[in-house]
């Protein structure tokens, strides 16, 4: 079977991870210029300064949390001497975006999925006048797109908030943010017509219940403060979707998920329970921004936990009227859980489980079942009948790049093959209506759960280390030509 023709091949990725360029054309400081790198066993840290006394430190990033702050009280996250932060160079796409696009052009892209750095645009993220060399820059590179045929799709949040906002405000739990984020919006938005089509406000929302910090630059780690954070966020998506919708309705704007389907390790129906709770864990943040409303459970789960959002009646009305006109997501595999003791917890970053002795894994205990594309389309497009577009997917692997600079991953191949084999069943059998496909990592860069480099998914190779070395030279892997012909081919040929 073939892909429809208009279906939009690409790849994904994020400033924070591959654009670089730090403090360089006028760019200000992000959340994210603060991680460390880290590894498969060690959490990557935040680094902190207390401005009082002076005092500096970092603590270790979690993925979930019950404690209320994660920093020390009087402390605000800041960039110190001697630390290696992987973000800061990253595989830098800042000056290297001409190369990189002719790349993705050879490949046959049709979309490029990019974050904009916030900071880039907004310094402090509250300024009165955004930085014009900012925004010079992505008009560089949307023009180098358009030479190409290539239609971006831009996040405008992809785990970065700029870091004044954090100090100042506290991050996304302030409602303040929400006019700050609109204005940033409203300013590239209208900067961009006739070279962005595509939107998506912020990657993966519902990383805010699982790392406040990257997703919503809070330090207050509590339940209210997550919930507030995330609320805040969907009301100023609603403005994002609103302010198209009058202006630009050409223009559409996007949810972005973190999905995947949650599996039960046994038959037993307090199994079955949890997984519905899992699941119910992520699903309520497509329900508000893209469905439009809060779900009951989750109104319920609010009242158990004594939560009281700081809202007002406009909020919901915008909800409902302006909610994503289509749903992105991430899905790189599933998820496995029990009520038992099966003792093998898996190790995952985002996707807490067990290990499934139906799937593969990789080297980080990622469970990477190809199945789970198919399961995810169904379930999200039925869900709202909503367009669908599937903007990461892939494999990290430790790639070796010969001495001749071939890489020969035929693991990336396999495993894409049969991701590819999994959305074809979900259009060409299950009718459902996905817009594209975009491989996360399409150039390898620096990975967001662990900021190691070996962590690799690109069909390119980018000559960085874990250090901080190399000479960022590029060299095709074999994935790389069989992407091209996957394009060329509109699916049909996948071997
Ligand atoms: C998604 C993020 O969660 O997964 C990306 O949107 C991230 O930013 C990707 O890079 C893969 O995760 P990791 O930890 O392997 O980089």
């Amino acid at each position: 079977m073939s892909f429809p023709k208009e279906f939009l091949w690409g790849g994904a990725t994020a400033a924070n991870q591959y654009e670089g360029g730090y403090l360089e054309g006028g760019k200000g400081i992000n959340t994210s210029d603060t991680l460390t790198n880290g590894s498969h066993t060690v959490a990557r840290r935040v680094t902190w300064r207390n401005p009082q006394t002076n005092e500096t430190g970092s603590t270790p990033m979690m993925f979930t949390s019950a404690t209320d702050r994660f920093i020390p009280e009087g402390a605000i996250p800041a960039v110190l001497e001697g630390e290696y932060y992987p973000s800061h160079t990253a595989t830098d796409f800042y000056h290297h975006f001409k190369e990189d696009i002719a790349l993705m052009g050879e490949m046959g892209f049709k979309t490029f999925r990019m974050s904009m750095n916030w900071a880039r645009i907004f310094p402090n993220g509250d300024d009165e006048q955004p930085n014009e060399e900012g925004l010079k820059f992505y008009d560089e590179v949307f023009d180098e797109c358009k030479k190409y045929g290539i239609e971006p799709l831009v996040t405008l949040s992809h785990y970065e908030t700029p870091i004044g906002l954090t100090i100042k405000y506290g991050g996304w739990k302030d409602r303040r943010c929400i006019d700050f984020f609109e204005k940033y919006a409203k300013t590239v938005i209208e900067r961009y017509v006739g070279k962005v089509k595509y939107y998506l406000t912020f990657n993966e929302i519902n990383i805010m219940s699982m790392m406040p910090y990257m997703a919503g630059g809070l330090v207050d780690f509590s339940e209210q403060a997550k919930a507030q954070g995330a609320h805040n966020q969907f009301v100023a998506s609603a403005k994002v979707v609103k302010f198209c919708h009058e202006n630009y309705p050409d223009i559409k704007v996007g949810q972005m998920l973190a999905y995947g389907p949650v599996y039960t390790y046994t038959c037993d129906p307090a199994d079955q329970i949890l997984a519905l709770e899992r699941s119910q864990e992520t699903i309520w943040y497509a329900d508000v921004q893209t469905g439009g409303h809060y779900p009951e459970f989750k109104l319920k789960d609010y009242e158990r936990k004594g939560i009281q959002l700081e809202d007002c009646p406009e909020d919901y009305e915008l909800l409902e009227k302006y909610s994503a006109d289509f749903l992105s997501f991430s899905c790189y595999g599933s998820s496995t859980v029990t009520t038992h003791d099966v003792g093998n917890d898996s190790g995952g970053n985002f996707v807490m489980g067990v290990t499934n002795p139906y799937v593969k894994t990789n080297a980080w205990g990622w469970a990477t079942d190809p199945a789970c594309l198919r399961l995810a389309c169904n379930t999200l497009y039925y869900r709202y009948n909503k367009p669908i577009w599937i903007v990461e997917n892939g494999i990290g692997w430790s790639d070796v790049l010969e001495e001749d600079k071939t890489v020969h991953d035929d693991y990336r191949i396999d495993y894409l093959r049969q991701n590819i084999q999994s959305m074809d069943d979900a259009i060409n059998k299950d009718g459902v209506n996905l817009m594209g496909y975009t491989m996360w990592g399409c150039i390898d860069l620096v990975s967001a759960g662990t900021g190691e480099m070996r962590k690799r998914y690109g069909f390119v190779y980018v000559d960085r280390d874990d250090e901080g070395n190399g000479s960022l030279n590029r060299y095709k892997k074999d994935s790389f030509y069989w992407y091209k012909k996957v394009i060329e081919t509109q699916g049909e040929d996948l071997d």
